[in-house]
């Protein structure tokens, strides 16, 4: 074991992002009353160039007025290679209200990309005296992004989440794709004349999870674009999880209980992970580091694993 521990990531709940355009208004309320545990108001792609200005407005406004209730409160601002960012930040530390929790910094590259919109936060923060800094997520959605993201992870104390978005990523990749994640009808195998479609995105979401691990930062799961198809987001959404991510975004409102429902341990699976604690327990109290458990092997390791799952269901209030 290094001597470093492994820092712990926030200990919030990170199932569901939910995205909205900063310019349909009209779905603030719906995404306040959403089950998703993130709220992501968006001022970069999904709002066009001539209403970055009454988005930005639009969401200021709905700090002040809709109730968020629990949820974690995020925007998404504009690229730093656009005439926006600088706006973006500046007019929501001014007047946004305390409700603001996060702020999402899209197509990040390196690590001086968040020390720069950092800097602006922090000044601003100082300048009007806000009481409650504002935490920062980001998107790596670039090769650079993807090839930086050990220094990425580890660029500031603020930096809760990285998300992995698809589509962007592809095409900085110049990866032949199509679709928003999932799949690829052109990434096969062939064994004993059956085809298999492994998962293209695997070193990626690997490679997030493990830099995110190592800095307590949250790894999720970005965009799945074809919201008419569940069992294909379901699928998606269960290699994540698998892999270690913590959640998924929802680009449409029924997507929201489908991440919840793979990114929740199930009952079965929090009293499987209660069983072996107490086996180990039980064990460690008998003076052996390994034990069995319905005729498998666990020692020390399964109790960590065990404890992400129990640890999960108490933020969840399934404990
Ligand atoms: N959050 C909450 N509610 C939403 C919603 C969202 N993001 N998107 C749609 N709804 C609501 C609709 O208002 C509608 O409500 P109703 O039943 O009360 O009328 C219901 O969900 C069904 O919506 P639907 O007609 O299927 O969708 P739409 O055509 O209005 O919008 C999208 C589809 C994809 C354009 C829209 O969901 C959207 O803008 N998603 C987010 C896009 C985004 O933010 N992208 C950036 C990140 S990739
Ligand atoms: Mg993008």
């Amino acid at each position: 074991m290094s001597l470093r521990k492994q820092p712990p990531a926030p200990a919030r709940p990170n199932r569901c992002q939910l995205f909205g355009p900063g310019s349909r208004t009209e779905l603030f309320e719906k995404m306040a009353k959403s089950a998703a545990d993130v709220i992501n108001l968006d001022l970069e792609d999904s709002v066009a160039p001539a209403d970055k200005d009454k988005a930005r407005k639009n969401i200021i406004e709905a700090t002040h007025d809709v109730d968020w209730g629990g949820k974690y409160l995020s925007v998404r601002i504009n690229g730093l290679d656009t005439p926006h960012w600088v706006k973006d930040v500046v007019e929501l530390l001014e007047n946004a209200s305390d409700r603001l929790d996060q702020i999402m910094i899209p197509m990040v590259g390196r690590a001086a990309d968040i020390y720069a919109v950092e800097a602006v936060v922090a000044s601003v923060e100082a300048a009007q005296g806000r009481k409650k800094p504002v935490s920062l997520e980001i998107i790596i959605e670039t090769a650079a992004g993807i090839a930086n993201i050990n220094e990425i992870c580890a660029a500031s104390p603020r930096l809760q989440a990285v998300s992995l978005g698809y589509a962007d990523f592809a095409a900085s990749m110049g990866m032949a794709t199509t679709g928003i994640g999932g799949t690829q009808e052109n990434y096969y195998m062939v064994h004993a004349g059956r085809t298999h479609y492994p998962d293209p995105w695997h070193w990626a979401i690997s490679a997030i999870v493990a830099a995110c691990r190592s800095n307590g930062v949250l790894p999720v799961d970005g965009p799945f674009g074809n919201f008419s198809d569940d069992d294909a987001f379901r699928a998606q959404a269960f290699r994540a999880a698998t892999l270690g991510m913590v959640g998924k975004w929802a680009i449409h409102p029924r997507q929201v209980a489908l991440a919840n429902e793979v990114f929740s341990p199930s009952d079965t699976a929090v009293a499987e992970a209660r069983e072996i604690l107490a086996a180990m327990e039980e064990a460690q109290k008998n003076g052996l580091g390994a034990t069995t458990h319905k005729g498998k092997l666990i020692d020390i390791a399964s109790m960590k694993q065990a404890q992400v799952i129990v640890d999960m269901a108490e933020l969840i209030g399934k404990g």
